[in-house]
């Protein structure tokens, strides 16, 4: 498709548990175009972070590619690859993910050390941190936080590069209604200002409706909302 800047084609990842074969994903094909904010919802099991994953060149497929930005993961050398998370991609984790060790602060300016762009855009960090409510709150430690607030900071942290893509898996997982609000709304507000391309995990069908589309999943595969329970009466 042109304008596609997501490419997900015939996907497949088996693990291998003892004798035991789990079928994670058995071929997932779609695409994500520039600037769009898509969310991912499926009941548990069904594959969903096997998929962030694969997107994120955190692991192989065993069949099937993505193509991020025109580049096929699985065709990039390992340090491209590794230049490419830390350049293209903000991650979102359910568990947050912070450097103990290390302030609000630290931890989102981490990231930019990382992708190697120095001090980065001060106005910048000055904005969102104010936007996800951090600003009293960037020389505590991840201990020192609250949950609601450690996922402000991870958030700020996968969005300080302005990566052009972000992919979330259930960010608001362990959140209240009020912190998932406030992330989520970062979230299509990095999408309509900066025209990040948001890709989004979610088992919450509120979350999901700050996406402008929707794919289901089930048992590793796509389905249509009409076969995915939790959808049905919806
Ligand atoms: N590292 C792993 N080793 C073995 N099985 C796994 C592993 N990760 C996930 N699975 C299995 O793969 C399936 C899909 O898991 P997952 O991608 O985590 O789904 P979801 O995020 O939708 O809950 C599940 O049956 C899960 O038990
Ligand atoms: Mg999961």
């Amino acid at each position: 498709m042109a304008g596609a800047f997501i490419e997900a084609k015939d996907l497949r990842k088996t693990y291998h548990v003892g004798k035991i074969e789990v079928e994670a994903l058995r071929g997932i094909s779609f695409e994500v175009r520039k600037g769009e904010f898509v969310s991912v919802v499926g009941p548990s099991g069904s594959g969903k972070s096997t998929l962030f994953y694969l997107l994120g060149g955190l692991t192989r497929a065993d069949g099937g590619s993505v193509v991020l930005d025109g580049d096929d993961l699985a065709a990039l050398s390992d340090a491209a690859r590794t230049r490419m998370r830390k350049c293209k991609i903000g991650f979102v984790f359910q568990k947050f993910n912070l450097l103990p060790t290390l302030d609000a602060r630290s931890n989102i300016l981490i990231a930019l050390e990382i992708s190697g762009n120095g001090r980065g855009d001060p106005a910048y960090f000055d904005r969102i941190t104010e936007l996800l409510g951090l600003t009293k709150r960037l020389a505590h430690r991840p201990s020192e936080l609250s949950g609601g607030e450690q996922q402000r900071v991870a958030l700020a942290r996968a969005l300080i590069n302005k990566p052009a893509v972000v992919l979330a898996d259930e960010p608001t997982g362990n959140l209240d209604s009020k912190n998932s609000e406030i992330v989520l709304s970062m979230l299509r507000r990095s999408n309509q200002e900066l025209g990040q391309t948001v890709l989004m995990i979610t088992h919450n069908p509120e979350a999901a409706k700050y996406g402008d589309r929707i794919i289901h999943m089930r048992d590793g595969q796509i389905v249509n909302p009409e076969e995915d329970p939790q959808w049905v009466g919806r």
